[in-house]
């Protein structure tokens, strides 16, 4: 079952450039796109491909100029459909003064979490992502990577069936993101759908069943992982080849 269709969704940006002129931005081309349910599917693509843009109109938070999109069956941006699935933005900024405990609170009582249910769900939850130990420090006084995996159990709060990281490996040192491709790996076999960005290639041929390349906008090849591997090539081989075939076409 698809979770995630994306048919012929097109983004232009317009920016202003001083008073009269403007510049118009062609960030995402045309792109379609299927996620099965139970997949874990990684979007691959240099610097302003028009990852963050896809993500962004997933949730709703931008609309696309052309195209349209469904997510667990039901069309467009929805109110029913966000109670379901879980996002976490690219370099997310949670509350400095609230403790990792009091934070995923706040979280839970967003979704009319009931109290036991919730205190319930964040000891589980801290456990995942390795931070029971510090659940009662607060926000400011975490490292880049314990911001990351406390957004990453903030997406699962209301139990998604399907999660979106923007960039979850984004700025971490080789632990920082050792330990996200494990919580990752431990989503995975708990059957959760994950839908991520990313251009750390080591650790998404680890984590993912399935990869996109999006480059320029377009998304130029869907590959499953277990195929690059019959095929006895590393993905960052197959990543750079498949951008340079596309720069000689243009
Ligand atoms: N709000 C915006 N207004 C104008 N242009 C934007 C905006 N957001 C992104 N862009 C442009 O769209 C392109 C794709 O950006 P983005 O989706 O952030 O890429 P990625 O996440 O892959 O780095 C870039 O050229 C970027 O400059
Ligand atoms: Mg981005």
């Amino acid at each position: 079952m698809a979770i995630v269709k994306v048919k012929g969704i097109s983004k232009l940006y317009k920016r202003h450039k001083g008073f009269f002129k403007k510049e118009k931005i062609l960030a995402l081309k045309n792109l379609s796109l299927e996620v099965k349910k139970g997949e874990v599917f990684g979007l691959l693509g240099l610097n302003a491909a028009g990852k963050s843009t896809l993500l962004k109109i997933l949730l709703g938070l931008i609309s696309p100029s052309e195209g349209e999109y469904e997510i667990l069956g039901k069309k467009g941006d929805n109110i029913t459909t966000k109670q379901k699935i879980g996002f976490l933005s690219e370099e997310p900024r949670l509350y400095p003064y609230l403790s990792a405990e009091e934070f995923l609170d706040f979280c839970g009582k967003l979704f009319k979490i009931e109290r036991k249910e919730r205190k319930k769900r964040i000891k589980n939850l801290l456990e995942i992502v390795d931070l029971l130990n510090a659940q009662k420090i607060r926000l400011k006084e975490f490292s880049k990577g314990m911001i990351q995996r406390l957004g990453i159990a903030s997406t699962l709060i209301n139990n998604p069936q399907i999660i979106f990281l923007d960039e979850p490996l984004g700025g971490l040192d080789p632990l920082g993101r050792k330990r996200i491709k494990n919580i990752i790996l431990e989503l995975k076999r708990r059957e959760k759908t994950i839908f991520f960005s990313s251009h750390i290639l080591a650790e998404v041929e680890e984590i993912c069943n399935r990869i996109g390349i999006l480059h320029k906008g377009r998304l130029i090849s869907l590959k499953e992982i277990s195929e690059l591997k019959k095929e006895g090539e590393s993905l960052e081989d197959f990543f750079l080849k498949t951008i340079k075939r596309e720069n000689i076409k243009e």
